[in-house]
């Protein structure tokens, strides 16, 4: 079967992110810290197969800080992004207290990546988990060797996104 869609000429929703690029001397001096965290978390990794080492911490509104490393797997889908560990490991140890900033560093063999990397699309989505359960939205500092960015919320990452607010009855 063979289906033939006709192009029409539709409206165009144009939609704009905020990404301020910095270096990392410019960050205040509490985001300077968690930067310095998610670069020590770096160390933490497993990834025995990809060799690139992703540290992340985050800070709670509680001022608690929870740190997460990529951990890989043999069966590569069964492993887990820094950021998912970062957040995870906050729900379980201080459950209910909303995440405010992520810091975000990654290395390959000793050098830190020249440019920032930024959360996969998975990541994006269990970020904005937190961001919609908390009505509160999470700056992400994502540090670069050249140049750091900053990011005021996970929905300028994922701008047109599907959370528990889609769903009836929620
Ligand atoms: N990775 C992260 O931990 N965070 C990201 O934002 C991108 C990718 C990990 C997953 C995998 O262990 C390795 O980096 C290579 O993709």
């Amino acid at each position: 079967m063979r289906i033939f869609i006709e192009i029409t000429i539709m409206e165009v929703i144009n939609i704009a992110i905020q990404v301020r690029r910095c270096s990392c001397e410019e960050l205040s001096e509490s985001e300077r810290s968690l930067v310095a965290l998610a670069k020590e978390q770096t160390r933490n990794s497993y990834a025995p197969y990809s060799h690139f080492h992703v540290g992340a911490a985050m800070l709670l509104a509680d001022g608690t800080i929870a740190c997460g490393a990529n951990q890989e797997n043999a069966s590569y889908p069964v492993g887990t992004c820094a950021e998912r560990a970062a957040l995870f490991a906050a729900g379980t140890s201080n459950p209910g207290v909303a995440p405010v900033a992520v810091a975000i560093a990654a290395r390959s063999g000793d050098a830190f990546t020249g440019s920032p990397i930024t959360p996969c699309g998975m990541c994006r989505q269990a970020l904005l988990e937190a961001e919609h359960r908390f009505s509160r939205p999470i700056r992400l500092l994502l540090y670069g060797h050249d140049a750091t960015y900053v990011v005021s919320s996970v929905r300028d990452l994922l701008p047109l996104t599907f959370d528990g607010s889609d769903l009836p009855g929620n």
